[in-house]
Order: C-alpha cells, then structure tokens, then sequence
C-alpha cells in the first residue's frame, strides 16, 4: 500500500496514539494498534465506508480519509462516536480499544 504522509503524519499520529494510551492505560505499541484499527476497519467498516487512505472514492458514504480530512475531527471524537449507538450504523461489538484503534488509523489519513 502506498505510504506517502511522511514523518510529520507519522510523528502526529504518535502523539496522538501516546495521549490516548495515557488516557485509556493500555501499553500497546502504536504501529500494532494501527494495524489492529486497519484490520478491524476492513471486516466492520469497509461494506459502507472505503477505509483505505487511496480509496477517496467508492463505498456508499463518506470515506474514512474525508472524515479524518475535516478540520474539526479528533480522534476522541472517532473513538466516542464508536462507542456510542448511532442511528445511521450498526454498532460493532467494538471494544474501547478497538474503537481506539480504529480512531488512530483514520488519524493517520488526516492531510
Ligand atoms: C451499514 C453501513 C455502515 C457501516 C458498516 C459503518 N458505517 Fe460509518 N457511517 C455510515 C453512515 C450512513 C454514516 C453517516 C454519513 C453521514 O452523516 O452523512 C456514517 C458515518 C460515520 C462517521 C462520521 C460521523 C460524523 O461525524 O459524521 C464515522 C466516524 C464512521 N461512520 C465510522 C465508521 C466506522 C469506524 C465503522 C466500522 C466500525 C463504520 N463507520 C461502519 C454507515 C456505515
């Protein structure tokens, strides 16, 4: 898969993954838990959103990289979404770390 954010996107989703693993206590190395969210993301997310940082288009509503693309979003607020129940998606059986997970991979897509 192509990785073109270089360290910057890299560094930011760092800190990011280092706060929240303040936070929630958990001591899992980020690179794992990026892919941990990809893996998750691709069996519960991918029927309706396109997960994949290259995949701008397709999926039959907003792509992951355009929510993480908006000015406002943070990964709390990905992770809380996730964990709330919503009206317009299913709520996978998604632990507060996978939702974590999940959050720091689309993170990773943000411009
Ligand atoms: C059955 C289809 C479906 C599945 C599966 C699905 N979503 Fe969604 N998702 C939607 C729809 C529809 C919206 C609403 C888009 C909108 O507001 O225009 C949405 C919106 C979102 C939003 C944006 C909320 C906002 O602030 O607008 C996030 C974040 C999100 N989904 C994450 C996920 C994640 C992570 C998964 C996998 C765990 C997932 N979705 C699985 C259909 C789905």
């Amino acid at each position: 898969m192509a990785r073109n954010q270089g360290n910057q996107m890299r560094m930011l989703a760092t800190q990011l993954s280092a706060a929240l693993t303040l936070l929630g206590g958990t001591g899992a190395a980020l690179a794992q838990d990026v892919e941990n969210g990809r893996r998750l993301s691709a069996r519960w997310c991918s029927e309706c959103h396109a997960i994949e940082p290259v995949q701008g288009k397709g999926g039959r509503t907003i792509s992951f990289a355009a929510i993480a693309g908006r000015q406002d979003i943070t990964s709390d607020m990905i992770t809380s979404f996730l964990l709330m129940p919503h009206a317009t998606m299913p709520n996978p059986p998604l632990s507060r770390k996978d939702a974590r997970d999940i959050a720091a991979y689309m993170m990773e897509m943000k411009k």
